[in-house]
């Protein structure tokens, strides 16, 4: 039924991995300043501090305690038996989509697993947390390199891409996403522009909520899987999903 499906995740996707979100209670932004840690001027100013705050966040992906969940894998599932386009736009930085098998997915706000050459922007995969050791091998003298994120100021990776999708879908899933940050907040509006059906999935109403078609209050873990299989279904979405999973 549908052609073309675009689907934007944000940390709320991670959350039930055991991955902290930004904005909800105990979220990261509660203890560290956006300016700190999430800028190109706090990194200017203090490198370690930075590197220390996705350092932790990189021990925490290889740790062995963190698995994707139930949303992550439907995700793949949709990815495999979907017969039309589909495109998965992540905010996160962590990798448990790819751990749970997607491979049409665009990281726009950068990897975790990455370095990036200042200079190049070429990206080389890290073996181990962030620091002085890691140097680039593209430049001479070699840079050293820096965190493939992209911080408040910074221009989010393959808007291009992520547009032209927009354009052209057909049906538009936001899941686990606050809608606060743009440019992936005004995704929806593009998506509608195009005429395109519109769901959010979420535990409480996003800042943009108004500007979906559908809602599905609840968690990533039971709602995605629930939603993939009624696409895969060719089954309409509409408003009595909310019926259905809290009956
Ligand atoms: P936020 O922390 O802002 O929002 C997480 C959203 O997930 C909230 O709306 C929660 O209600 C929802 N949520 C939490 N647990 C959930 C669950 N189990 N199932 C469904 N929803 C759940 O995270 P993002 O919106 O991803 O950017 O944040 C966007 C960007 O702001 C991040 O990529 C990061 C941050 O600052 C940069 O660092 C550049």
């Amino acid at each position: 039924m549908y052609r073309q499906i675009v689907v934007l995740t944000g940390a709320g996707i991670s959350a039930e991995s055991g991955l902290r979100t930004f904005r909800d209670q105990d979220g990261l932004w509660e203890e560290h300043l956006i300016e700190d840690v999430a800028t190109p001027e706090g990194y200017a100013r203090d490198p370690q501090l930075v590197e220390r705050f996705y350092n932790e966040r990189w021990r925490q992906l290889h740790n062995g305690d963190v698995e994707p969940n139930l949303a992550h894998v439907a995700l793949a599932k949709l990815e495999q038996e979907f017969e039309g386009e589909l495109l998965i736009v992540t905010q996160n930085i962590d990798d448990l989509h790819e751990r749970a098998g997607s491979r049409r997915l665009l990281h726009m706000h950068g990897e975790l697993s990455k370095g990036r050459c200042p200079r190049s922007r070429q990206t080389f995969l890290l073996r181990d947390p962030l620091g002085e050791h890691h140097t680039c091998t593209c430049c001479i003298p070699a840079q050293r390199l820096r965190p493939h994120v992209v911080w408040f100021g910074e221009m989010p990776i393959g808007l291009d891409r992520v547009q032209h999708a927009l354009d052209t879908c057909d049906l538009f899933i936001a899941i686990g996403t606050s809608g606060s940050v743009y440019p992936a907040a005004g995704f929806v509006d593009t998506a509608n522009h195009h005429g395109a059906q519109t769901v959010e999935v979420n535990i409480v109403p996003p800042d943009n909520d108004s500007q979906f078609q559908y809602h599905l209050q609840g968690k990533a873990s039971s709602l995605v899987p629930y939603l993939v299989d009624r696409i895969l279904n060719d089954e309409v979405i509409s408003d009595q999903y909310d019926t259905e999973m809290t009956a």
